[in-house]
């Protein structure tokens, strides 16, 4: 049973991991902790049997846009609705405190994040982020209304 909660800095390096095989990005350990400190509730973890096997990183202000920063689920875990799981999570929490605006970022390529993303009623922005990728790659901006 997949079980979701906030993150713990136990779980540090497990997700610097999955950032690394998932996202093919690296960021240092303090850029993690002064998220968690700072948006406690868009930090939302998947665990199977204490093992981290995914997780939603994201900004939710006492405002009306939040915004999702890191998104993925284990290589050999996926297809198993825990990024469904994590996204429901991180929706519900933004639309508690009266979030109307979730935006997030997407390699072009990314076509089964792109489809996922579309499923929850997210939609493209006009303009395509050039080179928004560390390798170059060009992004989507892609938001939804709650
Ligand atoms: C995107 C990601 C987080 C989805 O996690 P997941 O746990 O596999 O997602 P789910 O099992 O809940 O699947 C949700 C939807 O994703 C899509 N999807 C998942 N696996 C898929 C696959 N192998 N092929 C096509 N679509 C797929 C489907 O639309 C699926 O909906 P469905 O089950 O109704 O068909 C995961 O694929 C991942 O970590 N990818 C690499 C990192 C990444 O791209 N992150 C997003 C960066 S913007």
């Amino acid at each position: 049973m997949f079980i979701t909660s906030n993150y713990k800095k136990e779980y540090l390096n497990q997700i610097m991991e999955i950032v690394a095989d998932s996202l093919g990005e690296f960021y240092g350990p303090d850029l993690y902790e002064n998220l968690s400190r700072n948006w406690r509730d868009g930090f939302i973890v998947s665990t199977y049997k204490n093992i981290v096997v995914g997780f939603i990183l994201g900004v939710i202000p006492a405002s009306t846009e939040s915004r999702i920063l890191m998104f993925a689920v284990k290589k050999e875990f996926r297809g198993n609705g825990i990024g469904t799981m994590l996204m429901n999570s991180f929706i519900e929490r933004s639309a508690n405190i009266g979030v109307k605006k979730i935006s997030l970022e997407v390699r072009v390529s990314n076509k089964i994040a792109i489809s996922l993303y579309i499923h929850f009623g997210f939609t493209f922005s006009p303009q395509i982020i050039p080179k928004y990728y560390s390798n170059g790659e060009d992004g989507y901006q892609m938001i939804k209304y709650l």
